[in-house]
């Protein structure tokens, strides 16, 4: 079954009265699983950022320059509006299957949701595909990808292991048990860009 998720004025719609969420878990949750693959310094970018406070959180612990995009102009401009005190993060309008960043300009990118987003698509694969590709031209060698979804390695591994990539992956499985006692899974995939 498809959706809209690939497309523009579905996220405006949602964005215009929809309020601050956070996928999957929220960077206080995350953290203990991605502290070693952080550094404070990295240029870090947050691919579909949302309305979530995920990149303000970053700065509490001590991250200091995240760059944040979406393909939701109205969010994007709630965003710049909400966190205007914050110079170090930044909010663009971009599309991640075409980024205009330059190759290399990226220690990190971290995505929570919008790879899930996109493969929902009418183009799905070839929509991860072109993400995939642009994620992989912006980040620097020897950096890192972060992904964090809702589908295990049989249906994401695939996607980082095309031949004109080179990544090393690591990849494991987060369960929860949420305030509610409902269970949660998410897996977690760290994908090192090769340095040669
Ligand atoms: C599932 S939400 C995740 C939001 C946020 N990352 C979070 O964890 O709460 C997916 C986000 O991806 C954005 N999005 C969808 N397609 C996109 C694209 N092609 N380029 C950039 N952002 C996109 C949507 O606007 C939405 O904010």
């Amino acid at each position: 079954m498809t959706t809209d998720y690939e497309e523009q004025n579905y996220w405006n719609k949602r964005y215009e009265t929809e309020r601050e969420f956070d996928w999957y878990m929220d960077f206080e949750t995350l953290y203990p699983f991605i502290r070693t693959t952080l550094n404070p310094n990295d240029k870090i970018l947050n691919i579909g950022c949302g309305n979530s406070s995920f990149a303000f959180d970053m700065l509490q612990y001590d991250y200091k320059f995240v760059t944040n995009i979406d393909i939701s102009d109205v969010v994007i401009n709630k965003m710049k509006d909400k966190y205007k005190k914050y110079p170090s993060l930044e909010f663009f309008v971009q599309d991640t299957r075409k980024l205009t960043f330059s190759d290399s300009s990226f220690e990190t990118i971290i995505d929570k949701g919008t790879l899930d987003t996109l493969i929902c698509g009418k183009e799905g694969d070839d929509d991860v595909d072109s993400m995939m590709k642009e994620i992989y031209r912006i980040l620097k060698p020897g950096g890192k990808f972060i992904l964090l979804s809702h589908a295990p390695d049989e249906r994401r591994l695939e996607f980082f292991q095309r031949d004109y990539f080179e990544w090393n992956v690591k990849h494991q499985e987060i369960q929860r048990t949420l305030p509610d006692n409902r269970p949660a899974v998410h897996y977690l995939y760290i994908a090192s860009k090769n340095l040669n």
